[in-house]
């Protein structure tokens, strides 16, 4: 590993007396394609703009706060103007580091980095620092409240960050919102952005909070007139709201509105503090946004030391057959899915086609009133259901090698889980559970918080540390955006936070086109339980009432689990639609959820998506493409394979007849040899997609 560490530059520029002109301090990516300069204007307001291969991408935008104290009425002198300069650091990193698991082994983190010291005029003066760290493919920025005599406890009233484009770019959106992240992606240029249709016409997301017609949430991808795709977001989201963005539709000029608490506050704070970082992704490729890994790059490494027992898992449930309409979650039905006879029927299946675990919803008492009644006690999360035999299936499943997965529904009650917490992660370990699914359904208890907000923010954290005391991986549902905090806390192998499979089973469900966005603005942040791998696509298979349909085919099922990249993935259909089609099962059973190494090899956000990726530590590969509701035809060079050696190549492909609305479940499969001078033509249905597996030959 090279490592290299050291200061370029150090400049002091003490000054007391104010700034009469504007000054500018530059700080320029390794290779030189990335430009920032913080600029700080003649009345001392702190500003910064960005260039991509000297093109403008982020147009002076503003920096800074408004704050307040905590225990008194003080309102500070505004932290975003009258400020000096009074120290600049420079500095340079290039090392790499080793996750846990992820898209390959080893990570490059090379950047340079402008740290400016700042400080008000005035005799009380608060100082504010803003480090800037910049890549080749973008850069992040954040502030730091040092530790000072003048600025203990506060509250931020206001972050004043703004990101000032530099036109009208077609935008991938969803609402601004601080309580639900499930709505379907929308594409238009930024003066088209209409939030307030989206959230009004998707009512089946029940607990929402849209902020108004303008306003967005992150990651935002962008793509500009002359073709560069810019990505917003954050990284380390740590003690601090999630920030939506309000687009001004004259301007273009994007600012940040914090997610405010109960009382209209947006974080408390004491010094010193850091804000999480703002990220700005940026490349003339769609597939760089994909690879980049500037948003882990900002975070901090592991905190846990021991990682042995983190595992990444490939998993079924009892689960899909509850938003069938088959079964239900609670008791009182008659139709409880959660009965030991019936978990046992999953536990043989998925330990017949060697899955590592089964996820199983609805075995504890509360689900006849969890969700509409805004209960504060709703689950204990230690006591069975009566036809739920802990024990027997405890034994039972480790007799068959697979493990069961925990489900903590909180029905939004996050303080009664807290207090639960430890009571819960006990029992867990005691009937031999390692992974828990939380989940967030309802508005937020205490009332007022936001699912977005800080106090759920430090919650979601507080889960992710705890769970890791006990060695249990976490899958969150419902949870904030990500933003790369997998990173310092493996355990925490994915969050749902966007809007996954099941909307296809109560709702509109999603566009042909879904599948082919998320990777650029939810998976940003990092790995989505997304739920793949339905083969029923008509529901009322299973339910005359049903109207329903997964719109995709069977084939772009597949490859999602290669394009998505997350090391937790379930094979969400029910055993009977995997046993009708064992042939197409198979790549499911195959595909690996870890990798040494992803290729990005094409892709155009809300269009296409082709992704090969090698498995950790085996010498095989494992391809998945993706089109939207166009059927698309395309060649993909297998340049990636070692030279010296011969592949077996198993397609699984679109029919010729395939698609997604009239003949999803049409599939072919082919096997080739093949080798790393092999092109291979690839042929994808409407909403269709293709999965290919690619083993050495001894
Ligand atoms: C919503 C989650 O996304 C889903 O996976 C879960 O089954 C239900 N809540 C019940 O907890
Ligand atoms: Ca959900």
């Amino acid at each position: 590993m090279f490592t290299k560490k050291f200061i370029l530059a150090s400049l002091v520029v003490l000054s007391f007396f104010s700034a009469i002109s504007q000054q500018i301090k530059f700080v320029a990516s390794p290779n030189g394609n990335v430009k920032v300069n913080f600029i700080l204007t003649e009345k001392g307001e702190p500003q910064y703009e960005a260039f991509y291969k000297n093109k403008p991408i982020i147009l002076p935008s503003s920096l800074g706060f408004e704050l307040k104290e905590i225990f008194g009425d003080k309102i500070f002198q505004p932290l975003n103007k009258n400020l000096l300069i009074v120290r600049v650091d420079t500095s340079s990193y290039n090392e790499s580091w080793q996750p846990v698991w992820g898209d390959r082994k080893e990570i490059a983190d090379n950047h340079h980095t402008l740290t400016i010291k700042l400080k008000q005029q005035s005799s009380d003066a608060l100082e504010l620092n803003i480090v800037f760290k910049v890549f080749d493919d973008g850069f992040g920025f954040r502030y730091e409240f040092p530790k000072q005599p003048n600025l203990t406890h506060f509250i931020v009233i206001e972050e004043n960050t703004s990101f000032h484009l530099n036109g009208n770019h077609k935008a991938f959106w969803i609402p601004g919102d601080f309580d639900s992240n499930e709505y379907p992606p929308s594409i238009t240029n930024l003066s088209d952005v209409d939030a307030l249709s989206i959230t009004s016409t998707n009512p089946e997301i029940a607990v929402k909070t849209p902020v108004n017609a303008n306003t967005v949430q992150t990651p935002l991808m962008l793509k500009t007139a002359d073709g560069i795709y810019i990505n917003i977001h954050e990284a380390a989201l740590v003690n601090y709201p999630a920030m939506n963005l309000e687009i001004n539709k004259s301007s273009y000029n994007l600012s940040a509105v914090l997610v405010p608490d109960a009382v209209g506050n947006k974080a408390y704070l004491q010094a010193p503090a850091t804000t999480p970082w703002r990220t700005i992704i940026v490349s003339d490729k769609a597939t760089d946004i994909l690879a980049s890994k500037i948003i882990l790059n900002l975070n901090e490494p592991s905190v846990i030391k021991n990682t042995s027992w983190i595992k990444p898992t490939k998993f079924m449930g009892v689960w899909w057959e509850m938003f069938i309409g088959k079964g239900t979650w609670d008791y009182a039905s008659g139709k409880h899915a959660a009965n030991t006879a019936n978990v046992k029927k999953y536990i043989d299946f998925a330990s017949k086609h060697k899955f590592d675990a089964i996820l199983v919803e609805g075995w504890n008492v509360g689900w006849e009133d969890w969700f509409g009644q805004w209960k504060e006690k709703v689950f204990d999360f230690v006591t069975p259901y009566p036809d739920f035999n802990v024990k027997e299936l405890q034994q039972y499943a480790k007799s068959k090698n697979v493990k069961i997965i925990m489900h903590h529904e909180t029905s939004g009650s996050a303080s009664n889980y807290e207090r639960q917490m430890d009571t819960a992660y006990r029992f867990m370990k005691q009937f031999g559970y390692d992974a828990v699914k939380t989940g967030y359904v309802g508005k937020i208890i205490p009332r007022g918080e936001h699912h977005d907000g800080q106090t759920m923010v430090n919650h979601y954290v507080h889960v992710a540390q705890k769970t890791a005391q006990f060695q249990i991986m976490l899958d969150a549902h419902e949870p904030v955006r990500p933003t790369g905090l997998q990173r310092t806390y493996p355990n925490w192998l994915a969050c749902e936070a966007g809007r996954g499979m099941e909307f296809n089973a109560f709702s509109k469900g999603n566009n042909p086109n879904h599948e082919t966005i998320m990777p650029f603005t939810r998976m940003m942040g990092g790995p989505m339980d997304f739920t793949p791998g339905i083969f029923q696509m008509d529901l009322s298979y299973w339910d005359k009432t049903k109207t329903q349909k997964v719109h995709t085919t069977i084939a772009k099922q597949l490859a999602l689990y290669v394009v998505f990249c997350s090391p937790l993935q379930m094979a969400a259909d029910l055993p009977e639609s995997y046993e009708k089609h064992l042939d197409a099962f198979q790549f499911i059973k195959d595909v690996a959820v870890d990798w040494d190494d992803s290729k990005y090899l094409e892709a155009e956000p809300g269009e296409y998506i082709t992704t090969a990726r090698k498995a950790k530590k085996k010498d095989t590969w494992f391809v998945g493409a993706i089109t939207n509701e166009k059927a698309r035809q395309t060649t993909i060079a297998l340049n990636f394979l070692d030279k010296n050696k011969k592949y077996k190549a198993t397609i699984y492909a679109d029919a010729k007849d395939a698609d997604w609305q009239t003949n999803p479940q049409a599939y072919q499969i082919t096997t080739i040899t093949v080798d790393s001078n092999t092109v291979l033509p690839l042929s994808l249905a409407a909403s269709g997609g293709c999965a290919i597996s690619i083993v050495s030959i001894k």
